[in-house]
C-alpha cells in the first residue's frame, strides 16, 4: 500500500473525532496496531481494559504528535518509549496507578496523521497493542479485526485504521528515563532500536531493569503467546526432534530459518533479525490456526541484534517447558 493511499484524511478525521468523543479507535503504528483512546479521558482508557481484558494496574503507553531532547531528537518519531515521572492531569488509569506515564511518538503516516487530527495535534491517545491481554500483538487491521470482532459488533471498538502490514512486527524498545538522578536509563523492554543505539546517544548503555524498576507487563513471564504451545530448540537438535514428534504422530507446525525436514506445517523465516520480526507475529498467528498441538520455533542467534526477538519467543514460549519430552514420553 503507498503513502497516499494510507491517508485516507476523512476517515482519519472521523477517526479523531470517534476518539474526542471517548470512543476507542485501533490504528497502525510501524510496530504493532494500537488500540487507542484519549489519555485524558479516564471513561475512554477504561473502555481499553474492557475491550482488552487486561488487569488494571498495567499502564498503557500514551502516543503524541511528533514533538520535542537527546533520544527525542534522535529516535523520534520511531519505535522508542520513553517512561516520565506523570503530570498530575494523566489519569490513573493511563498509569496503572503508577506515578509514570509512557510516552511515544510512533512513525507510521496514519498514526502520526491521527495524533495531528486528535485534538489539533494537542493531545494524548493512549494505546497498548490492539490484542487481548496476554495474546500476539497484531500486525495488520485483519488481525485486529480478527481479535475484536465482538468488540467490533458491539461498538465498543468503533474504527479500525487499515494502514497495511506494521513495518517492525515486534513492540518498542521502552527506556524507563523516570529514576535518572538515582538509577540512570533503564532498559524496560528491548525492541527494534538496541541499546547499542541508544548508548551512541546517550553514551552509556541503559541498566537492566532493577526490582524497584518500573513494572511493565510486556515484561511477565508469560505473553504475546498464541492458543498453542510453544518450544523453542536449537538448530543442532530441531531436525532430530522434529523427526522423533512426527514419527510419535504429534502434529508440529515448524517456524524455521535453517534447512530443516518437512512438518505438518512449515514456515521460513528471514535469518536477518530485522526481517524476522517483521514477520514474527503473522507467523506465530498462522500456525496457531494449523491445528497443530505444537509450534516448534527455531531459536534464534543469541546475539544482541536478536535481543527483541529472542525476549518475544521466550515470553511466547513461556510455560511450555517440558512439552517435547512429554509428547515423546506419551
Ligand atoms: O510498539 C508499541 O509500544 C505498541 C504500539 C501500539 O505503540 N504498544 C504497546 O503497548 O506495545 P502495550 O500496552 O501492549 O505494551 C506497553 C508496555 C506494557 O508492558 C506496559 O506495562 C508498559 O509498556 N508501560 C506503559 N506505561 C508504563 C509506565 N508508566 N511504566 C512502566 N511501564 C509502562
Ligand atoms: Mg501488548
Amino acid at each position: 500500500m503507498s503513502l497516499s493511499e494510507q491517508l485516507d484524511l476523512p476517515a482519519i478525521a472521523a477517526a479523531a473525532a470517534s476518539l474526542a468523543a471517548g470512543s476507542l479507535v485501533a490504528f497502525p503504528t510501524e510496530t504493532v496496531y494500537g488500540l487507542g483512546a484519549d489519555a485524558e479521558n479516564p471513561a475512554a482508557v477504561a473502555r481499553i481494559y474492557e475491550a482488552k481484558g487486561r488487569p488494571s494496574d498495567h499502564p498503557v503507553i500514551v502516543h503524541v504528535a511528533p514533538a520535542a531532547q537527546q533520544l527525542v531528537d534522535a529516535f523520534w518519531p520511531g519505535p522508542l518509549t520513553l517512561i516520565v515521572r506523570r503530570a498530575a492531569h494523566i489519569p490513573d488509569a493511563v498509569s496503572g496507578g503508577q506515578d509514570t506515564v509512557g510516552l511515544r511518538c510512533p512513525s507510521h503516516p496514519v498514526a502520526i496523521a491521527l495524533l495531528k487530527a486528535f485534538k489539533g495535534g494537542q493531545g494524548g491517545v493512549a494505546a497498548p497493542s490492539a490484542n487481548k491481554f496476554g495474546n500476539v500483538s497484531p500486525t495488520t487491521a485483519q488481525h485486529v479485526r480478527d481479535e475484536f470482532d465482538a468488540e467490533l459488533a458491539s461498538g465498543l471498538l468503533a474504527d479500525v485504521l487499515d494502514g497495511g502490514q506494521s513495518a517492525v512486527g515486534i513492540e518498542s524498545t521502552i527506556v524507563d528515563l523516570s529514576r535518572l538522578a538515582t538509577h540512570g536509563p533503564v532498559l524496560l523492554r528491548p525492541g527494534h532500536i538496541s541499546s547499542e543505539q541508544i548508548a551512541a546517544v546517550i553514551g552509556s548503555l541503559p541498566a537492566p531493569p532493577d526490582a524497584a524498576a518500573p513494572r511493565a507487563s510486556g515484561t511477565l513471564e508469560s505473553h504475546y503467546a498464541p492458543h498453542t504451545p510453544v518450544a523453542m530448540q536449537h538448530t543442532a537438535e530441531l531436525g532430530e526432534t522434529l523427526n522423533s514428534l512426527l514419527n510419535a504422530g504429534r502434529r508440529v507446525a515448524l517456524i524455521h530459518y535453517s534447512d530443516m525436514p518437512p512438518a505438518s506445517a512449515s514456515m521460513r523465516l528471514s535469518c536477518e533479525p530485522d526481517q524476522y520480526a517483521h514477520a514474527l507475529y503473522a507467523s506465530l498467528r498462522t500456525m496457531d490456526q494449523v491445528g497443530a498441538e505444537l509450534i516448534l520455533v527455531e531459536a534464534p542467534p543469541s546475539d544482541a541484534a536478536w535481543l527483541g526477538v529472542n525476549d518475544r519467543l521466550r515470553r511466547a514460549a513461556f510455560g511450555s517447558s517440558g512439552i517435547i519430552e512429554q509428547f515423546l514420553a506419551q
